[in-house]
């Protein structure tokens, strides 16, 4: 039995602390907040231990895996103290907000013996999943152009939090905390590309946040092939974000809920048919992501546990981070270092 540690007890640790529930090898011990209600709230929901400081947390014996739920700008340094409390960690993304120390936590990383993966559940979606294999197999030809579009809402609501919204604690607006699953998805299935160019803009929530609401960008594989990339907080509901794929072939089109090739279905996952524990438009990967975990720190076999996201997850962190900077100093940024 896996004993689990959840630090941070804000919106998605509910549904980490719902899915370890679920899990026959796992069980959530300890909880920790630095915001007494909400931690001792969560506590006695999920009938576990809760502690204010994070360190107590990670002095606890009975706990093996540690899943970071906090504000991004806390998740380098959490990890790593993790790491070398000798606990396994699955982190929230983004993995950090800057490159400055991310040597320090790849660092750790290899010298640590515990693993480290990052919460990146849509990999593990059975449509990217299949994708991932095909692709793998080049059943498609070559890939002559990639779209990722992401049209979701966020109110002034969502952003009453002492972190979000803010360049020094969120580290970005909607390309770093929800975009940044797809531009995964994609350095994930096709590898990362060599230059970008972009632009960021705060339109509608300009009273309300200083990040970006909106932004575009092109990058460049090869010099030829275009990833476009548009996103924005600002649209009306949360639609699933799409992938597009120009191949040799024809046209690829992936979503949470369908893999279609050239409009027709290859593969179907719609919600009606899985029980879901987190809100439909996080995708309902996170069952997948800690199951799969968990099974690896067990030396389970299971398939699903190279598709975790883990010191990888470095290269969607690098293409935001670049189109921040290509905003700033309106220039192409190059991916190669
Ligand atoms: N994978 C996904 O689909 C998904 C979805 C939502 C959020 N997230 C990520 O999860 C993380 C948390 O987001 P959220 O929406 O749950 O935020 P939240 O603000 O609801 O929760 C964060 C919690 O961390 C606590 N905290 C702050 N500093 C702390 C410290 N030093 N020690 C212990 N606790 C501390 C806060 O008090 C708060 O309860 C973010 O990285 C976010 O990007 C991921």
């Amino acid at each position: 039995m896996v004993g689990v540690g959840i630090i941070g007890c804000g919106a998605i640790a509910q549904t980490h602390a719902k899915v370890v529930q679920t899990l026959d090898g796992a069980q959530l011990v300890a909880c920790c907040d630095i915001d007494q209600t909400n931690g001792i709230t969560f506590a006695e929901r999920f009938s576990c231990i809760f502690h204010q400081d994070f360190n107590q947390l990670l002095a606890m014996k009975e706990i093996e895996l540690v899943i970071i739920c906090t504000p991004h700008d806390l998740h380098q340094s959490m990890s790593i103290a993790a790491l070398e409390a000798q606990k396994h960690v699955l982190c929230e993304k983004p993995m950090a907000i800057t490159l400055q120390t991310i040597q320090d936590l790849i660092s750790t990383i290899e010298k640590q013996s515990k693993l480290y993966h990052v919460c990146y559940q849509n990999r593990l979606n059975p449509t990217y999943l299949l994708l991932k294999k095909q692709l793998v197999d080049n059943i498609y030809g070559k890939i002559t152009g990639i779209k990722c579009e992401l049209a979701w809402e966020r109110t002034p609501d969502y952003y009453q939090s002492d972190w979000k919204g803010t360049w020094q604690r969120e580290g970005g607006g909607v390309l770093i905390n929800q975009a940044i699953h797809m531009i995964d998805a994609v350095t994930w299935l096709v590898g990362t590309p060599e230059k970008m160019k972009g632009k960021i803009m705060t339109a509608c929530l300009d009273h309300v946040i200083e990040v970006e609401d909106t932004a575009m960008a092109i990058a460049l594989y090869h010099d030829d092939t275009p990833l476009v990339i548009q996103a924005t907080n600002n649209y009306t509901g949360n639609p699933s974000p799409k992938l597009t794929f120009e191949c040799e072939k024809g046209q690829i089109e992936l979503t949470a809920e369908q893999l279609l090739f050239n409009q027709e279905v290859i593969l179907e996952d719609l919600p009606q048919h899985s029980t879901r524990i987190s809100k439909r438009y996080w995708g309902r990967g996170h069952q997948a992501v800690l199951s799969a975990f968990i099974n690896e720190i067990n030396g389970q076999a299971d398939e699903r546990i190279t598709s975790l996201a883990g010191m990888d997850a470095l290269q969607s962190l690098k293409i935001v981070l670049g189109i921040y900077a290509s905003s700033r100093e309106n220039n192409w940024i190059s991916l190669n270092n």
